[in-house]
């Protein structure tokens, strides 16, 4: 596949997810915006990828950021690809607890702004940018991808922001794609389960383990490399519209992520051990 006339935009560029995809669309030619606030990992991830990767320092969730950095990508070549892949671990708490306290609001916003609010700003300045772009030998005008998380489906106990807002992400991927249709423009989602990436750098022997008991097979954590494997078929299958695909080993989903022990002992995952 050669995508050396195509540029692409990735936020959360540096990440995990982001990396692999930023790494992944290079070797496939094409040039590749990386959008992150992590100045220091996305210039060391651009210059191992070489002349093919930029990086724009920004935020997705502000407009000004995101429309520069279409412009750069728009500068480098057709911008018909945007994979959106930010995202952080917030420790976050139940919805009350038993001594009746309420969950916070501020948490709760800040959990939808990062993880809905962003990446749906990214996928509308993306959108009505490749509208503008000459339709390909399909009528395709561009392809957004955005992360859902296996959360969508199956929220787990003190993950409420965050799984409302990989459903939303789940459940735009249609109406997006609807809408979108009539300018050529695709939008896919994929929702990972326990994938391998630096937010898990800090985790115990006993929170991995739980977070692969329930893998059907492979029975390990899924790999950067696969997610973007994944983006890479989007790209390949036109007539692959709207869906949201499940990158989780066939994973059955437990209550919660954490073992008792993890949930006494984990401060740093206290909350929110589940990179899901
Ligand atoms: N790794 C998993 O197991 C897993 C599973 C399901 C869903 N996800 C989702 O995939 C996405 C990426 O996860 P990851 O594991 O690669 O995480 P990661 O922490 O490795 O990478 C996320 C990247 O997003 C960047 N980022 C943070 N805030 C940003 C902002 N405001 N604007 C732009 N970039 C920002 C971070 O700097 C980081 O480089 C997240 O949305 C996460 O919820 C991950």
């Amino acid at each position: 596949m050669d995508l050396s006339r195509t540029s692409a935009l990735v936020s959360g560029g540096a990440g995990g997810l982001g990396g692999a995809t930023s790494r992944r669309l290079a070797e496939l030619g094409a040039h590749v915006v990386i959008l992150e606030p992590e100045r220091r990992r996305a210039d060391l991830l651009a210059a191992e990828i070489g002349p093919r990767a930029v990086v724009h320092q920004g935020d997705h969730t502000s407009e000004a950021d995101v429309r520069a950095a279409i412009a750069v990508a728009q500068d480098l070549g057709t911008f018909a690809i945007n994979v959106n892949s930010a995202g952080i671990s917030i420790p976050t708490p139940a919805v009350a607890t038993a001594d009746g306290t309420p969950h916070d609001m501020g948490v709760f916003r800040e959990m939808i702004e990062l993880h809905l609010m962003g990446p749906f700003n990214v996928t509308r300045l993306a959108a009505a940018a490749m509208a503008a772009n000459d339709p390909d030998e399909h009528g395709q005008r561009g392809l957004i991808v955005n992360t859902s998380s296996t959360a969508a489906q199956d929220g787990q106990a003190h993950q409420v922001a965050y799984a409302g807002a990989k459903a939303a992400i789940k459940a735009m991927a249609l109406a997006m794609a609807r809408d979108l249709g009539p300018i050529g423009v695709r939008v896919n989602a994929i929702a990972p389960g326990p994938i391998w990436t630096p937010r898990l750098a800090g985790a115990s022997d006993e929170l991995k383990t739980a977070l692969t008991a329930n893998i059907a097979f492979p029975k390990r954590f899924g790999e950067a490399w696969e997610y973007a494997s994944l983006v890479e078929m989007m790209i390949r299958t036109p007539f692959l519209n709207g869906q949201t695909i499940r990158l989780d080993g066939a994973m059955s989903t437990p209550l919660t992520a954490m073992t008792p022990s993890v949930r006494r002992n984990g401060a740093d995952f206290a909350g929110n051990a589940d990179p899901a």
